[in-house]
């Protein structure tokens, strides 16, 4: 039986696995479990392109009463002053999705009381180690692991030095050296304790190990007229910190780059009801252009008459016509990426009625067709604005693999993406693909076949081929 490393997967897929798992709770190995359960079953969640709740931002999210919890924090609060601040802060992390577990140490106890927590937290609070209600099956260690983060506020200098120093005497310090979660500290101490020489060594080990900081500020202090540095950060700044920590930034290795897309079938009129079409949707168009927004591109996506919403941040040119679609994409012009997913009809018809074509006794209107523009193998050739990627799609009933790589070399694109869209593969309208990309490499045409996918998943993967090519090497035009 094969095995599965998964710090060794792609960034995208750990980032996507462990979103997933914070969201329904589990470990990412058994979240990696239940994908392959459901795979099988054929009944998997899409892929979201780039996997992603929205990146931390500074204004608080409004409340959205009944959603799940996107993530979990287990919160040490310490015997300080600014205890207080930490009941503002629970409403902070609710509001962005995260749900919150509240631990007190005694001292705590004394600033806020455990009712006014847990009525806040919507949880039980837990204050004693030796919580035999909590104990039976090591609620310490639960606490410590069944979270994605673990946040101290107020990080008293005693809870700093129990950390810096191994010591494990009461609940929370417990936790804080079971856990192997990313702990965020919020220190809040007079300025006094703060610059003593045992804290400062304390705070230095404490970097060492990994620990996060937020804070302190400068500012006055709760005893009257001392000031400096040492109060605790504002609620709002440590949810900001605490949500930086749980949902890193979206990698969007297209940033900068200009990718032009078009999709869907284009209509050629016979007269001005009648048209000639095919049965593309332009869903994997669309995909392609919604998975390389969110890689961070310029997207502009040029459609033939399709029934999808537009993607959103997608600026999109709607077209009925080859040539329209020509005009489009030359008007688009330049693009660092060009990507032909449209299946424009070969053949217009070259007596186009000005009026509804009428029956008569003479028979069938002779319809005669001309060829249309090719657009992938006229971007393909230009010698002025030809985009250093051009991507072509090429939808065959037969020899698919052989048709892909003759095409590749009529046009003169730098990939085709071939797809077998014979009735039986669904693939026309559906929505599941089974692609090969064929590329040029070292000379040579290199076929590489991709498993069946969901048109998002073959979007989100052909998106990941290009930004790996365009760091690997700039993007060059083919000969
Ligand atoms: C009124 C008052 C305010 C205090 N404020 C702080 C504080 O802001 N920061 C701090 O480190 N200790 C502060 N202390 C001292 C702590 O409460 C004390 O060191 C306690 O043992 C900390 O326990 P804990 O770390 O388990 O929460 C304060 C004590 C009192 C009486």
């Amino acid at each position: 039986m094969a095995s599965l490393t998964i710090r060794k997967l792609d960034d995208n897929v750990k980032t996507y696995l462990r979103l997933r798992s914070a969201k329904n709770r589990r470990s990412v190995e058994e979240e990696v479990r239940v994908i392959l359960r459901e795979l099988i079953e054929g009944r998997e969640e899409p892929l979201t392109p780039f996997a992603v709740p929205p990146a931390a931002s500074t204004a608080p999210t409004p409340q959205r009463t009944g959603a799940p919890p996107e993530a979990s924090v287990t919160l040490i609060i310490g015997g300080g002053i600014a205890a207080y601040k930490s009941l503002d802060l629970i409403r902070r992390l609710k509001e962005r999705r995260v749900e919150v577990r509240c631990v007190l140490t005694k001292a705590a106890q004394q600033f806020v009381t455990p009712l006014a927590v847990s009525a806040l937290s919507h949880e039980r609070v837990y204050t004693d180690l030796f919580d035999p209600q909590s104990e039976f099956d090591a609620g310490h260690i639960r606490l410590a692991r069944d979270c994605d983060l673990v946040v101290v506020a107020p990080a008293t200098a005693d809870l700093m030095a129990k950390m810096a120093n191994g010591h494990a005497d009461d609940l929370a310090s417990a936790i804080l050296l079971a856990t192997n979660r990313k702990v965020l500290l919020a220190p809040a101490m007079n300025p006094l304790m703060w610059n003593n020489a045992a804290t400062r060594r304390n705070l230095a080990q404490l970097q060492r190990d990994g620990v996060a900081l937020i804070g302190p500020n400068s500012g006055e202090m709760a005893e009257a007229g001392e000031a400096g540095i040492g109060r605790m950060s504002e609620a709002i700044e440590i949810a900001n910190a605490a949500e930086r920590l749980l949902r890193p930034p979206v990698p969007r290795p297209l940033a900068g780059k200009r990718v032009l897309i078009t999709a869907g079938p284009t209509h050629e009129p016979i007269d001005p009801v009648r048209y000639i079409a095919n049965r593309s949707s332009g869903k994997q168009g669309f995909a392609i252009a919604a998975a390389a927004q969110a890689a961070g591109a310029e997207v502009i996506l040029v459609s033939g008459p399709v029934d999808l919403d537009d993607p959103q941040g997608v600026t999109v040119k709607h077209v009925e016509s080859a040539r329209q679609m020509l005009e489009q994409v030359q008007a688009a012009l330049p693009a660092d990426i060009a990507i032909f997913a449209a299946a424009v009809a070969d053949w217009r018809v070259a007596n186009e009625g000005d009026q509804k074509l009428k029956k008569t006794s003479a028979g069938m209107p002779p319809l005669q067709l001309v060829e249309n523009p090719d657009i992938l193998a006229t971007i393909s050739k230009l010698t002025d604005k030809r985009p250093p990627l051009v991507i072509g799609f090429a939808a065959e009933t037969e020899h698919l693999i052989d048709n892909a790589k003759s095409k590749l070399a009529r046009k003169g694109c730098d990939w085709i993406v071939a797809n077998d869209v014979s009735p039986a593969t669904g693939v026309m309208g559906g929505d599941r693909n089974t692609v090969h990309l064929i590329s040029r490499k070292d000379g040579e045409i290199a076929v590489d076949s991709w498993p069946v996918m969901t048109k998002e998943q073959v979007a989100i993967e052909l998106v990941a081929h290009i930004a790996r090519s365009a760091t690997e090497k700039p993007l060059e035009p083919a000969s």
